[in-house]
């Protein structure tokens, strides 16, 4: 018989969202009235309220006008990028980073001039060539920060100079921001807005990872002034807009103290240590402890297969999923992406397999 799967394909936590928020869905499902119609006005308007007191967290201040409600991140990346690119524009961005990202421009027919984060530099940005990824035709840039699935967090002077090239270049800032509270060691998360670049950075944020609502699909966009009336429109043509009751989970978690996201974060520490040093133990793989995010990023150059078959042959014969590199990127291979969504137990077990599997080539 074969071995029991584990599932380490999507960054999908194991965990439930803290109670007050399935308390406060619940509740609102049950009352019914303005909860299970159409949103109207105030309720995303309280809503729109916990963001922007939630937000000041991170430095910035913003209006409720500033916060568009949409069903997950992927809704608010959608609304965010059509917002300001059309077919034929260009977007800087790196590589590797989050699939998602270029999925989308290549459904929107945008060009992608990447840059990239290599492993000698711990997979941080040389800020001093951006203008070289640069033409007429670049409408905006893209930051995932942390950055899934390298980890990287991006400091504050790197933020500073990609802000400066946006800003000497007219272009848009997009900053995917949902990993936000996932940072170790002695690093340091800086919103992109705090950094006086608030009037172009539109933010991308989500309830899934956070709280663990990946089911839920609740996020939002922050959209500064000059944006925000194509912005609007988009958002409200797409349908892109969460149900109703699910804002009262959102509100209960925006409001909460918090501290269910810091045990998640501790989590997501222990697993870091133990994983990344546990892989990179194993001959032929190397592995570093990431800076934020959850997702481990190994190097499997040294197997003399691509991340492909690395994926494919490691799920045949001892059946565990993850995702090969070469989805994280226009030119990336050799890496593998586990992110860190099962307890340690379970990732001994994926690490005992994975190193069978190595050794087996
Ligand atoms: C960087 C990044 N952005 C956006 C998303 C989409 O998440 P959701 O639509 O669940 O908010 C993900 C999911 O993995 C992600 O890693």
């Amino acid at each position: 018989m074969s071995k029991p799967l584990i599932n380490l394909n999507a960054g999908d936590p194991d965990v439930e969202a803290p109670k007050c928020v399935k308390d406060a869905v619940m509740d609102a499902f049950k009352k019914g009235g303005n909860w299970t119609h159409y949103g109207g006005r105030d309720i995303p308007l309280n809503f729109r309220e916990a963001v922007v007191d939630y937000y000041k967290i991170f430095g910035p201040e913003y209006s409720v006008d500033n916060v568009l409600p949409t069903a997950g991140s992927s809704a608010a990346l959608y609304v965010a990028l059509a917002t300001i690119l059309d077919r034929g524009d260009e977007i800087l961005m790196w590589e590797p980073s989050y699939s998602g990202h270029y999925s989308l421009m290549r459904n929107m027919g945008v060009k992608m001039s990447v840059a990239p984060l290599r492993e000698e530099d711990e997979f941080h940005p040389d800020v001093d060539s951006l203008q070289d990824y640069v033409t007429p035709k670049s409408k905006g840039v893209i930051i995932c920060n942390p950055n899934n699935p390298t980890g990287t967090v991006f400091t504050k002077e790197e933020l500073k100079g990609i802000g400066d090239v946006a800003t000497d270049n007219d272009m848009a800032i997009f900053s995917d921001e949902i990993y936000l509270h996932f940072i170790y060691d002695n690093n340091e998360f800086t919103s992109t807005a705090s950094l006086g670049f608030q009037d172009r950075t539109i933010n991308i944020m989500s309830f899934s990872k956070t709280f663990s609502m990946t089911g839920y699909r609740l996020g939002y966009v922050i959209v500064p002034e000059m944006y925000l009336e194509k912005a609007s429109t988009v958002q409200r043509l797409t349908a892109a807009r969460p149900a109703t009751f699910v804002y009262a989970g959102g509100i209960a978690a925006l409001r909460s103290d918090l501290s269910y996201v810091e045990e998640r974060r501790k989590a997501y520490d222990e697993r870091r240590m133990y994983f990344c040093n546990a892989i990179d133990e194993i001959d032929g793989l190397h592995c570093k402890p990431f800076e934020g995010a959850f997702y481990a990023w190994f190097g499997i150059e040294d197997t003399g297969i691509g991340s492909v078959e690395f994926c494919d042959r490691l799920l045949k014969q001892e059946n565990v999923s993850v995702r090969p590199g070469k989805n994280f990127g226009l030119n990336i291979d050799g890496y593998v992406r586990v992110p860190l969504v099962r307890p340690v137990p379970e990732l001994e077990k994926a690490v005992e397999r994975i190193e069978n599997f190595v050794k087996s080539l």
